[in-house]
């Protein structure tokens, strides 16, 4: 069943209309995972596979949000809820549009990914974990934050001082330290294309 907010007004085109114009479901596939994991880069990837076999897509990805529509938020518990709230209401927005939204958010706890999972309905909500290992995530340290984290320069730091939770209810993991970039699309290009048929 789609999640319908009522407005007063009566809706002249449903969900299953966007959908059938589309010729595929929206769903939100929600990758959470360390910073450094990959995420963000298997996020556009996957998002260029999906766009090759005529699927439309968007990306809503941590960095970017905080930017933006997240802009002002920090990474304090109450923070991340809010981020995590506001971009899962926007990604049930897309997804009953028919767009498969592609959300790259550390998420780092259980009840973070449930908050998201409620907000967006069980029955889009794709939770994908990528599960590059700390230790791996740290020695590449892309962007400096772990050596910054390590000398309490960065405060809260998820997997140094604040925590990641494994997640429970994942239901696809991959590990993309252990393959390229293409393997790592290919896998999840292949648990996910299933999914949007309608
Ligand atoms: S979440 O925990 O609220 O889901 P989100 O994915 O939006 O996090 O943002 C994570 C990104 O913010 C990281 O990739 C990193 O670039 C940056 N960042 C800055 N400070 C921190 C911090 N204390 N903990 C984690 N990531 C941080």
């Amino acid at each position: 069943m789609d999640n319908h907010i009522f407005s007063g007004q009566p809706e002249l085109v449903s969900v299953a209309d966007k959908s059938h114009l589309l010729s595929h479901r929206g769903i939100v596939i929600w990758m959470t995972g360390y910073s450094g994991a990959g995420k963000t880069t298997l996020a556009y990837h996957l998002e260029k596979r999906l766009h090759d076999e005529g699927i439309l897509t968007a990306v809503l990805d941590g960095d970017v949000l905080r930017q933006g529509i997240n802009a002002g938020l920090g990474f304090s518990l109450s923070d991340r809820r809010e981020n995590i709230r506001r971009t899962a209401e926007l990604a049930k927005q897309l997804a009953s549009c028919g767009i498969v939204v592609i959300c790259s958010l550390i998420t780092p706890t259980n009840e973070l990914r449930a908050l998201a999972e409620d907000i967006i309905g069980q029955e889009r909500f794709v939770l994908y974990h990528i599960a590059t290992p700390l230790s791996v995530c740290e020695e590449r340290d892309v962007k400096g934050f772990y050596a910054k984290a390590r000398q309490g320069e960065i405060k809260e730091f998820t997997g140094i001082t604040n925590p990641f939770e494994e997640p429970k209810n994942a239901l696809y993991a991959i590990n993309p330290s252990t393959l390229t970039i293409q393997e790592s699309v290919a896998i999840m290009f292949d648990d996910i294309f299933p999914l949007l048929a309608i």
